[in-house]
């Protein structure tokens, strides 16, 4: 195994000597530097585990040391060495991070735990981070299901996107089709994935609200504003800021917006210093941005700026080929959670679900699948398990009535009945095409369809 690497920084010739002589002895690998500056170069350019740090040096103070050292590497361990015992200079040590400290004449057998210990903390230390950044880029991966080809060029959009660092993603699809998700899964698989996913729902809080939350305020900006605070851009600094529902922002805010993804600096409610903020921002919105643009609701430079990059989240009822896939993966994801083991859905409940057009996407079918698997104790899920609007249609079929029809000698045209029914049920639900779809066991859109084909609609 290699040898852990120790740096001792020391301006004491005996005491650079006998901890090399003894840690060396120990089994570490142990370099010797006389100052500060020597030591930051040191610690900067070689691969260096632990630094053993004498507070006070001839250049540069100890304190100092540690401060850029750490900063140029994180997970370095410092253990620092005073000739001081007050209980203050330990204090102020372990603010500035080191790990722990020893006080001269230095005990070695001591100092040979606390080098231990503080290795195998950081080792343990990196091996964590390590596996939660794996886990948490591949769940995030794993948790996307999706065969069919829209959303298999949805994941090579978000790869390429995680990859990058474009400033700007824009996630469009209806309500439940996985906007939330996606935005995850390109903050976790970014190398933005050690800082912050920050979170926001526009539509939630009220104009001014917004701003402040958004940019934060001084001091006394208004009225509540008792202490300064930092602002949602501040918090998500080096990270990712997820803007949800932006087709709800105002205007005005919508301004603000713009400016701040332009100059990437702004200042807090009520303050006159810029702050440089370095933030990939994520917007989504279910609503058709390109219409509210063209009435005038949302910006049109702002809507050039987010879409830059767009991704468009198809419907599930335009995917129909993931249905079966979802369903299954949300019956094992439930019956972890709940300690089941169903086995699947029959042939008859997987038929109703591939033909339901989904209205709530794939947070409806989900949410389906839960209620099935809570509820039922069957070994599959069966038709009967399923909501009435989804089993909408064989119950139709099951109660239409056996119309008797006289076929005439030239027979009857099975086209020419169905837009006599189709008119019959636009006439009773006076043009409302939804009740009209439903009086005829059909979605909206297969009622269209129809309509289309007989000449009812362009
Ligand atoms: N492709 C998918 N694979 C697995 N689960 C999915 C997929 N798409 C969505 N889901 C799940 O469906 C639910 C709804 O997804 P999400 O919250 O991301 O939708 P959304 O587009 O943000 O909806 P809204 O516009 O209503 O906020 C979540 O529980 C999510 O985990
Ligand atoms: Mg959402």
């Amino acid at each position: 195994m290699a040898k852990y690497k120790v740096l001792v920084v020391d301006d004491e010739h005996l005491i650079r000597w006998s901890m090399e002589r003894n840690l060396t002895k120990a089994g570490y690998e142990v370099e010797c530097v006389d100052c500060g500056e020597e030591a930051i170069l040191a610690a900067e350019s070689k691969i260096v585990d632990l630094v053993l740090l004498d507070i006070r040096l001839p250049d540069i103070s100890g304190l100092d040391v540690l401060e850029k050292i750490k900063k140029f590497n994180r997970d370095i361990s410092v253990i620092m060495i005073t000739a001081d015992d007050a209980v203050t200079t330990g204090i102020a040590c372990m603010k500035a991070g080191a790990y722990d400290y020893v006080i001269k004449p230095v005990d070695f057998e001591e100092l040979k735990i606390i080098v231990e210990k503080s290795l195998e903390t950081a080792s343990m230390k990196s091996e964590f981070m390590r596996m939660r950044h794996e886990q948490a880029a591949e769940s995030q991966f794993e948790n996307i299901v999706g065969k069919s080809k829209s959303m298999q060029d949805v994941f090579r959009i978000i790869n390429r996107i995680a990859a990058s660092d474009a400033a700007t993603v824009l996630l469009q699809g209806e309500s439940g089709t996985g906007k939330d998700l996606i935005a995850r899964a390109i903050h976790y698989c970014s190398a933005r994935r050690e800082r912050s996913f920050t979170e926001i729902n526009c539509a939630a809080l009220p104009e001014t609200l917004l701003e402040s939350e958004l940019m934060g305020y001084e001091k006394g900006a208004f009225t509540d504003a008792k202490t300064a605070k930092k602002g949602l851009f501040e918090l998500a600094d080096g990270g990712t800021l997820y803007l949800d529902e932006i087709g709800e922002m105002k205007i005005s805010t919508q301004a603000k917006l713009l400016r701040i993804i332009e100059n990437k600096r702004f200042k807090r409610v009520g303050g006159t210093s810029d702050i440089d903020i370095d933030v990939r921002i994520i917007a989504a919105t279910n609503l058709d941005l390109a219409e509210a643009v063209r009435e005038g609701r949302f910006r049109k430079d702002l809507y050039y700026r987010l879409k830059v990059i767009p991704v468009e989240l198809p419907p599930l009822r335009e995917r129909r080929e993931d249905i079966p896939l979802l369903t299954d993966f949300f019956i094992s994801k439930f019956n972890r959670e709940f300690k089941r083991n169903i086995k699947g859905v029959t042939a008859k409940a997987r038929d109703l679900l591939i033909d339901y057009p989904w209205p709530g996407n794939v947070r409806e079918l989900k949410n389906i699948v839960e209620r099935a698997i809570i509820l039922e104790s069957d070994e599959e899920i069966l038709a009967e398990h399923l909501p009435h609007e989804i089993r909408n249609k064989q119950i139709l079929i099951e109660k239409t009535p056996d119309i008797q029809i006289d076929f005439p000698d030239n027979g009857i045209s099975l086209e020419g009945l169905e837009a006599n029914l189709l008119k019959k049920a636009l006439d009773m639900s006076k043009n409302n095409q939804t009740k009209a779809a439903k009086l005829l066991g059909l979605g909206r859109d297969a009622l269209r369809y129809r309509m289309k084909k007989i000449g009812l609609l362009e």
